[in-house]
């Protein structure tokens, strides 16, 4: 099937449609249906449908006589609140178009190959980024991962348990892990390196380390009209101050710092709110830098919640060392690309990634296909069709060579 074809039958799933903006949230209904179409999609290929004990999908082209480690593809399905159509799914109909076209070519691997979807990688409802591939690696225990909360306070396992999962099974699994020699993941680029240099795909070189902490700032409630400043404890102030310390604190150490995501309690529009809560996400070339921006930001949060007589607690919920991908890997698929004409050049990322959790465990590259918005985590985040089409056959022929020896 063409991509495009492939493309368009995940293109409805989880829109919302007064945004354009995808909400595929795990464990809901538009996840349900993302998970769906990821089977039939196998199955449709005569691949084997399998999911592990994290919740991860697997399409698998087994080698019955193979003992050879597979060569693993694929990304995630989920989105970030409003997302664009790219983020993960890219990497996923690419790895099923780049299987489409080396069965039509006739090849025959020498080791199994696979397609994964991995769950709740954006971490937008239950707070952790990478959660599947943290559960399938045991960079998180299963008990604490049973425990996390989405914001409406649903705990993982019951969310699972509600998809029909066994949350009781939840956790690492070294054995099929070890079944794995490499993993690839293609992605959209989330930023516009590629098309300033005039390339269609790229390697990943390495990400960023990065987090999510969520500050707290707890204050009293009382009435807008009546409460003199003097005698106010009002959260929202230093919560504003500290926006303005995370941007300069970054700015000044060459990061990144964001808060996107803020909830205002109760939300009375005439009241002063009892508790502002943030979530905080930074990025640096370097841990030693990211852990100097966390510091900066939290001593002027610390400070300005104590001038407004207001409590403040940072809380870190999510956390991504950084990565180097493998640089055997990274090469050889440089020298497939070239062969295949492609001038592929090496790209830096500060966008998290399993491939940035599975690279602690087995050799892992990435491809980027070019984002001519240069946007991302947003409905305008955009790929062109002869970009995606490039990826795919730069993916195959990744696959190829991987695969055939
Ligand atoms: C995922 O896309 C992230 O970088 O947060
Ligand atoms: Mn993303
Ligand atoms: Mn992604």
């Amino acid at each position: 099937m063409s991509f495009a074809a492939l493309w368009d039958s995940l293109l409805p799933v989880g829109r919302h449609a007064p945004t354009g903006g995808y909400r595929r949230y795990s464990w809901t209904e538009a996840d349900a249906a993302c998970r769906a179409w990821f089977t039939e999609t196998a199955q449709e290929r005569g691949l084997r449908a399998s999911c592990d004990r994290a919740g991860n999908l697997w399409a698998w082209w087994d080698h019955p006589r193979s003992a050879r480690g597979a060569i693993v593809t694929g990304s995630h399905l989920d989105s970030v609140p409003d997302g664009g159509a790219f983020d993960g799914p890219l990497g996923v109909v690419s790895a099923f178009a780049a299987i489409d076209l080396l069965m039509a070519g006739g090849f025959v691997p020498v080791r199994p190959i696979a397609v994964a979807a991995f769950c709740e990688e954006e971490g937008a409802r239950f707070g952790l980024a990478c959660l599947g591939t943290r559960l399938l690696t045991g960079a998180i225990e299963p008990e604490a991962a049973r425990e996390l909360r989405d914001g409406s306070g649903v705990s993982l396992a019951n969310a699972m348990t509600a998809a029909g999962l066994d949350a009781g099974r939840i956790g690492s699994d070294p054995e099929l892990l070890a079944s794995i020699s490499a993993f690839v993941e293609l992605h959209v680029e989330q930023g516009s390196a590629l098309d300033g240099i005039g390339a269609a795909v790229g390697i990943g070189e390495s990400i960023w380390p990065h987090g999510r902490w969520r500050l707290d700032f707890l204050g009293r409630p009382d009435h807008a009209g009546t409460t003199r400043f003097a005698d106010r404890r009002d959260p929202m102030l230093p919560y504003a101050a500290t926006v303005l310390a995370a941007r300069q604190a970054a700015a000044g150490h060459g990061a990144l710092a964001t808060f996107g995501k803020v909830t205002a309690e109760p939300g009375g529009a005439n009241a002063i709110c009892s508790a502002v809560r943030a979530w905080l996400d930074a990025r640096a070339p370097d841990e030693a830098t990211l852990q100097r921006v966390l510091d900066q930001i939290s001593s002027a949060a610390r400070n300005a919640a104590s001038e407004h007589g207001v409590a403040v607690s940072v809380r870190r919920e999510s956390f991504s060392p950084l990565v180097a991908f493998d640089a055997g890997l990274r090469d050889r698929l440089a020298a497939t690309l070239r062969a295949r004409g492609f001038a592929a050049p090496l790209l830096p990322t500060g966008a998290g990634h399993d491939a940035g959790v599975l690279a602690a465990r087995l050799p892992t590259a990435m491809l980027f296909v070019r984002n001519p918005s240069g946007v991302s985590h947003s409905p305008a985040e955009r790929a062109d069709p002869a970009d995606c089409e490039a990826g795919v056959v730069a993916l195959a022929a990744v696959l190829e060579d991987l695969g055939g020896q």
